[in-house]
């Protein structure tokens, strides 16, 4: 593993490497925020690439030194479908680790995929303002997020008006793409985070990351304009979606 700190990117040889990085980050921030505030409020993300992750944090030697009373689980994103559905994110969380973890449902906000958008993101916008209570926007102490060869991340897809969003925390998407109804956390709140994580592999990943690391973003993406204001964002890679960085982005 080789990282760059003041870009925050750290690549890994492959899936698995970077799937184990990232589960030790999550043990060690999870055990600090629990010391020093008493809590740790992490959102998740759907998509293929967290599964193994997920599943890493449920092994025992990762499991039992998580405080899961302390810990809550939000979702960065989730799609239209009921709990169950094959196309859930929480069904992904559910069967990679919440049901291996002694966590209770109390800490397991999920997105009520099974409503429409607009009734599932206004739901959602009323339990973050529960959770984080007067806080104008919430703060995450960890959002772990993945990113699409298109720049979408979360449900927030190039071009969508969702991107300009600034005043609500939830929204309901209707995107193009498979899945069409989604409910997404905002940009506001991605950046309000005190840290983010984007897990991305893959060689079909090489060309958006270069676009958003060493050509200044010119679309726009929505990956490439997660920058926490107070915090810090970390891209953990894998070997083949780093193959388009030059050596000043990754010394290799
Ligand atoms: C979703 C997402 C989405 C995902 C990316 C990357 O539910 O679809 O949260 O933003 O993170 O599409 O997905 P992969 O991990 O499958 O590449």
């Amino acid at each position: 593993m080789k990282s760059r700190v003041d870009t925050r990117i750290r690549v890994y040889a492959d899936l698995e490497e970077l799937s184990q990085a990232a589960a030790d980050f999550f043990v060690k921030m999870s055990r600090e925020a629990s010391t020093s505030k008493g809590g740790f409020a992490v959102a998740i993300s759907g998509g293929s690439t967290p599964r193994r992750f997920l599943s890493l944090l449920a092994a025992s030697t990762r499991q039992e030194r998580i405080s899961w009373t302390s810990t809550h689980i939000f979702w960065a994103d989730e799609r239209c479908v009921p709990p169950g559905h094959p196309d859930s994110n929480y069904k992904l969380a559910h069967e990679a680790l919440l049901s291996k973890i002694p966590i209770r449902d109390e800490n397991v906000h999920r997105i009520k995929g099974e409503e429409n958008s607009v009734t599932a993101a206004r739901d959602y916008e009323e339990s973050l303002r529960l959770f984080f209570g007067t806080q104008p926007l919430p703060v995450f102490d960890l959002i772990i997020l993945g990113a699409g060869a298109d720049g979408h991340t979360a449900s927030l897809f190039p071009g969508s008006a969702a991107v300009h969003e600034r005043r609500r925390i939830a929204l309901p998407i209707h995107a193009e793409a498979p899945k069409p109804d989604r409910v997404t956390l905002t940009l506001p709140v991605l950046n309000n985070a005190s840290q983010v994580f984007f897990l991305v592999s893959g060689r079909e990943k090489a060309a958006i990351l270069h676009e958003i690391m060493e050509d200044g973003n010119p679309k726009h993406c929505p990956a490439g304009l997660v920058k926490p204001v107070h915090g810090h964002v970390t891209w953990l890679i894998d070997r083949e979606a780093a193959s388009l960085l030059s050596e000043q982005t990754f010394p290799r």
